[in-house]
Order: C-alpha cells, then structure tokens, then sequence
C-alpha cells in the first residue's frame, strides 16, 4: 500500500511532467515518443481510422470542411494533418485552387500523406512540412484558416500550440479543432468504455501490430480535457465567437473560434 502510493507519488512528481496516455513522463520526452507512435502506424494509419470508427471519421471530417465553407484562393494551415485526409478535403472544396499546408512532427505520416496524395493526383496543392504546432515554421498573420483534427490531444503544451494557431491567423480568420471527447457518450458509457478499451487496442494489434499506440489514443482521449475547458483556452488564447458543436452524441466535437 505504502509502495503503491509512493510510486504514485513519484509519478506525480516528474518534473513539468506531462501525460501520456495513462502514463505520466516528463514533457521533454512526451514529444518524441508521440512522433515515434505515429512514425510506428503511418503506413495503416488510413486503414485503421475507417475500421476503428466504422467510417464515421469521415462524417465527421466532412461537418469540420462543411462549417469552415473554405473559398477558392484562400490559404488554409491543417496542422497535425497527419496523412493529409483533411487537407485533400478542404482543397477539393475550394476547388482545386489555393493553398493547403500540412505541418506535422511525424515524417513517416507526411510521407504517407504525400504518397497518398500523389496518388490521387493533387500533388500541387498541397505544401508538406515537418513540423511542431506548438512552433510553427510558418509566418504571423500567413493563413486565412487553421485546422487541426485528432491532433491537439497529442500536443504536450495546448495553450501554446492555441497561441500558435492564432499568430499564424490573419486578422478575421477562423481556427478549427475537430477532436474526441474525454466524456463517453451519456446512456452509453458501459459499450463505449469496452469498446474503446478492449475492442480498439485488439484491432490496433491485429491491424498495424502495435496494440501499445491504440492503448494509448483510448488513453489519451480520457486525458483530454472536457469540451468546455477547451472552449475557455481557447478564448484565453485570444480567439473570439468560440463555439461548440457535438457530433455523434457528443463522442467528438468541433470547435471554431475566429481571431479577432
Ligand atoms: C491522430 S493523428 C491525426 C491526423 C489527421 N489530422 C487526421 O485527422 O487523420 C495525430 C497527428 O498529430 C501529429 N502530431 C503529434 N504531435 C504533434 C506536434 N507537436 N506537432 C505537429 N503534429 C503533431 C502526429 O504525427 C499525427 O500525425
């Protein structure tokens, strides 16, 4: 008993430490050992999203491009845009003509996205970058949208990459978020904790063999912090008209804010 709430203690002392997953680690390190997660399951990453949510992902991708209704010309940041599902979407919704920048830690999901990408023959509308949201290599005041979808759960620091999205926002332009949310769905907790904690990591492993990195997305969504909590860092980052919209009885929510 003694031992146990020593190594709980300990846990909780990790200098600046940050959660990853369940697990607590020290901030410096959270960062690379999100990257080599995502490194580790790029090249199924794709695959596994439709198995895992049964394609719903892509409803709920659609609701994210449908609210920020981008126009031809615009110049629009996804951030954490992994293998580009939601930048190849927001192109075609402007028509094939502007500009769509991924930026993401993760060099084998860039890659994967470009493949992808390439495939489908859009290559040119899209610039690709490895890099951190919560530095991002672009300029102030560069884009007219930022997005990010299942991405801000991963980031160690979630103010400063807020902070981030707003600097590199033209004045009137619209931030995005599409994430999960930590609570289960309400009257449906039970099946949705079993699916999410037995269910998932098994396809995980099954799939990409790495049942570690589908434990930690369960995990990491209860960490995340409630909708409403988002929607007030939000604002302490300066963004205004911040919304909420639940999607699928609340299991994700988008959330939109404009920089003012
Ligand atoms: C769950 S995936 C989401 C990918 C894509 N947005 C989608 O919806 O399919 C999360 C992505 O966040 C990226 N990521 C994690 N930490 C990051 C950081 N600090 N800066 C930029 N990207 C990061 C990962 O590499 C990964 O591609």
């Amino acid at each position: 008993m003694v031992a146990a709430m020593a190594s709980a203690q300990a846990e909780h002392d990790v200098a600046g430490g940050a959660d990853f997953g369940f697990r607590r680690v020290d901030e410096h390190e959270k960062p690379g050992l999100v990257r080599d997660l995502f490194d580790r399951v790029a090249g199924r990453y794709d695959l596994m999203n439709d198995l895992m949510s049964g394609g719903v992902h892509r409803l709920w991708k659609r609701e994210m491009v449908a609210w920020l209704a981008p126009r031809p010309g615009m110049a629009v940041l996804d951030v954490a845009g992994g293998t580009g599902d939601i930048a190849r979407r927001v192109l075609s919704a402007m028509e094939g003509e502007g500009r769509v920048i991924v930026c993401d830690a993760s060099e084998r999901m860039v890659g994967a996205g470009r493949e992808r990408t390439w495939n489908a023959g859009l290559l040119g509308g899209i610039d690709w970058v490895v890099g951190d949201a919560e530095a991002l290599p672009l300029p102030a005041r560069s884009v007219d949208a930022c997005t990010i979808g299942f991405g801000i759960r991963n980031l160690t620091r979630i103010e400063r990459a807020l902070e981030e999205a707003r600097r590199v926002l033209r004045p009137g332009g619209r931030f995005l978020c599409l994430e999960f949310s930590s609570r289960p769905p309400a009257g449906a907790e039970r099946l949705y904790e079993a699916y999410s904690f037995s269910v998932i990591p098994w396809l995980g492993a099954a799939v990409t063999g790495q049942r570690d990195a589908y434990a930690y997305l369960v995990e990491s969504i209860r960490r995340f912090p409630p909708p409403e909590r988002l929607a007030a860092m939000m604002e302490d980052a300066g963004f205004g008209g911040v919304r909420l919209r639940p999607l699928s009885a609340g299991i994700a929510t988008l959330h939109s804010g404009w920089r003012i």
